[in-house]
This record gives structure tokens, sequence and C-alpha cells, in this order.
């Protein structure tokens, strides 16, 4: 494995070493686990680096971070941690439970069973590998089952039978790993998904646990190409009984994956687009409101998620007909749109894809949305007014003069101000 542990980007480079340096001084032999070694393998960048330690992961993690002068979260229940290096850079740190530790500076026996009984416990064969990174044995691959062989071969393959019973997560795993890397299930495994779908595993599931791997598919970059894949292989009974995406779903779903093409393209550094959400929204097209808020009810979505997914719900033909309209003023399109999310909005542009409507909202994108005024409280405590719900108001009438061209500079919006203080 060594040969690609140098193909690593310096950085990660440097962060195994200080890993190494920590076990080794610590006698607490570490292995790098996981997705981290399958994307190793596979060439891919991975930068969440999964450890497992013989010992104490607390004690570990608490050694690691000191020599990284990093953040550290423990959770002792469960003897994980996890140190973030930077905010895009973290090691997750997990115990491996051992009876007796090694004599001091013995050299750590690769396949100790402590190690053996983690990856035993492990989704796939692809992710249920280890490399050594103490110093002894450093960078050798610890492949119990064959994972290495299935990389090769481009298969998905569980380490035993009852692997979807034990965990029905598993089954939108399997279909998450086989598409972001263009795999296939190895047919025995897929005959086991299969029986573990018609048991109805998915459903029996707690709900929670299955929104984060539904959440994580639709976070793939392929989203759409999982979706389907679901679809085939595994239904969505689990979000709500009888869902069946419909060839106009799908139709509204590929819009979706345009116009977030498009936004992610015109307005990277605008704020994050909660792209999964969108296609949250696409799949559950075919709910009406109450049944839609069941859904966020029963996934336990976080409150800012459930009110953008049901304001899209409660959108009414009459405001979609007012944005189909070919004349609106700046400000009239700024006051329909301004309050939605940009999901929300990049939703209506995805499905009721007319001319006018396209326009106007392209048109907040590019010009309205991104308008500041000039004048600020400062101006106009200096104009003797004093502080209260009137400044917005009078910002609010400034802002949309702007919108509509009336007003450009600072001039002329303490002109105007000073002409509706008049007024009043
Ligand atoms: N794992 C598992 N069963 C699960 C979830 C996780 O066995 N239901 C194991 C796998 O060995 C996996 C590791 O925990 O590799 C880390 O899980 P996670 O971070 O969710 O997945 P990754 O494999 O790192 O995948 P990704 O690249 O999507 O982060």
């Amino acid at each position: 494995m060594r040969k690609y542990l140098e193909k690593l980007p310096e950085e990660i480079k440097g962060l195994i070493k200080i890993i190494r340096r920590v076990a080794s001084m610590n006698k607490m032999p570490a292995y790098l686990v996981g997705g981290f070694v399958r994307d190793l393998i596979l060439g891919v960048k991975n930068l969440d680096l999964d450890i497992v330690v013989e010992g104490s992961g607390i004690i570990f993690s608490e050694h690691l971070s000191r020599a990284l002068k990093a953040r550290l979260i423990r959770h002792k229940r469960f003897g994980t941690a996890t140190v973030t290096v930077k905010p895009h850079i973290k090691i997750d740190i997990a115990t491996a439970r051992k009876e007796s530790y090694p004599q001091a500076a013995a050299l750590p026996v690769v396949t100790a069973g402590v190690l053996k009984e983690d990856l035993l416990r492990r989704d796939f064969t692809i992710n249920a590998m280890a490399v050594s990174i103490f110093p002894g044995n450093f960078g050798s691959l610890v492949d119990l089952f064959g994972g290495e062989g299935d990389l090769r071969r481009r298969r998905v393959r569980v380490l035993h039978d009852l692997s979807f019973i034990d965990d029905p997560t598993r089954i939108l795993r399997a279909i998450r790993f086989e598409q972001r890397y263009n795999f296939s299930i190895e047919p025995a495994t897929l005959k086991l998904l299969k029986e573990a779908v018609r048991v109805k595993m998915l459903e029996r599931v707690e709900p929670q646990r299955i929104r984060d791997d539904l959440v994580l598919a639709l976070k793939e970059q392929r989203s759409l190409k999982n979706i389907r894949r679901i679809q085939a292989l595994a239904g969505f009974d689990f979000i709500r009984r009888g869902l069946r995406p419909s060839k106009k779903d799908y139709s509204f779903m590929r819009s979706i994956e345009r116009e977030i093409t498009w936004f992610r393209r015109a307005y990277s550094r605008r704020r994050a687009l909660d792209g999964w959400l969108m296609y949250f929204m696409g799949l559950i097209d075919s709910l009406g409101f109450k049944e839609a808020g069941g859904a966020c009810k029963k996934f336990a979505f976080r409150r800012g998620e459930t009110k953008r997914i049901l304001s899209f719900k409660k959108i009414k033909k009459n405001f979609v007909a007012q944005l189909n309209k070919k004349r609106l003023s700046p400000s009239r399109i700024f006051s329909l749109l301004e309050p939605l999310s940009y999901e929300a909005i990049l939703l209506l542009k995805a499905k009721y894809a007319t001319p006018n409507l396209q326009r106007h909202i392209e048109d907040f994108f590019e010009i309205y949305n991104g308008m500041r005024i000039y004048v600020s409280g400062h101006d106009l405590g200096g104009m003797g007014l004093s502080p209260g719900p009137g400044y917005k108001k009078i910002f609010t009438r400034v802002l949309n003069a702007k919108l509509n061209g009336q007003v450009k500079t600072k001039k002329q919006e303490l002109s105007l101000i000073r002409k509706l203080i008049g007024a009043c």
C-alpha cells in the first residue's frame, strides 16, 4: 500500500505521518479503515480519514488533537472521537477493544482479533479493508474478505448473508456505491438485497436512519441515477407507502438537475444550495401539503428544511400566474421572490418552464437579489428620524425605487427620503 500512500496529497501525507508518530509514541496500533482505504486504492480523493485504534480511541484522539492543535469532539459512549483538522479535513477515530495489550514496543499482530472483529461488522468488502499506520508494518494492507479483488472486479459485495437484515440502510448504501463508482452489485448480494426489500426491511428500520442515507444518495454527483436505481431495486414506500415517482416527476427532476447546474455555475459564490432538498421535493411532488408534512415529520428533518419544503408546497396557482406575466416591475418581482428560499425559487423555475417566469427569475438572481441601497440607519438618524419600524418602511421604498431604476446614486436616495418624510 505504500505506493498508494505515496501518491496522496502532501497535506494528507503529512497528517498520516503525524498519526503514525502518535501511534508509535503511545504504543497504540492504528489503522486507516473503511472508505478512505477504498478510495486510496481507487485513486479517488477522500478527505475523511477513518482510523481504528487498538486500545482507547478516545485517549488516542486526545494525543492526536494535541499534536495537530486541532479541534476534538469526543463521543465517549461509543469510544469514538472526531478531530477536525480544517473545515474540509477530518479524522474519525474509533476504538477496537482488545483484551490484552502487546508488550511494550512489541509489533502489533496485523490481523489481531480486535481489528478483525471491527472489520467484520462493516457493510461491504470494499469498505472492510485496513492499512496499518503503525511503524513496524506501516503500509501493510489488511484485507480479510477480498475487498481489493472486488474493487478490481468493480463490485459491491456484502460480508455475510444477514448484512441487509442487520442494517437495512445498507440497501441504499449498496446502490450509492454501485452508482458512484459505476460498479455492479454482485449477484448473490443483489439477491440478498432484494430479499430484504421484499420483507420490507426499509420500512421497519427507524426512519431517521434511512433519512441519512437517502440524503447522502441525493447528495451524490449523479443523484438522478441513484434515484432511478433506488426506485428499481427498493422502491420509495419507505418515504410513503404507494409513492411511485411517475414519468412527469422524473422530467421535473431532470429540470431540477439542470437548474442546480445552472445556478452553481453562475452563482457559485452565493449562498450554498441544498440540492438534495430539491431532489427530495421532486420525489414527493405528487404528495399534497399534508402528506409532505407527514414525510418531513417522519424523517425528522430540521426545522429550516421542513420550512423550505412546505413553503414550496404552499405556492398557489395564482402566485405562478403572477410570475408568468409578461410585464412585471422589478420591485414586484423582488417582492414576490425575495421571501422564498433559493431552493423554492429554482424549483419554480424547474417546474414552470415558461419564458416569462424564467426571465423574471433569472433577472432576480442576476440583478435584483444583489442590489443594495447606499443609505443606512446612520443617514436616517442624521435626518432627525428616530429608529423604529419606520426605518424598514423607508428602506423598502428606497430599494423599490432603486430596483425600478428611479434612483441610482446616494444623493438621489437621500432626496427621495426627504420627499417621503415631507409627505408624511
Ligand atoms: N459502515 C458500515 N455500515 C454502515 C455505515 C458505515 O459498515 N451502515 C462502515 C463502512 O466500513 C464505511 C465506514 O463505516 O466505509 C464509514 O462510513 P461512512 O463514512 O458512512 O462511509 P464511507 O465508506 O466513508 O463513504 P463516503 O465516501 O460516502 O463517505
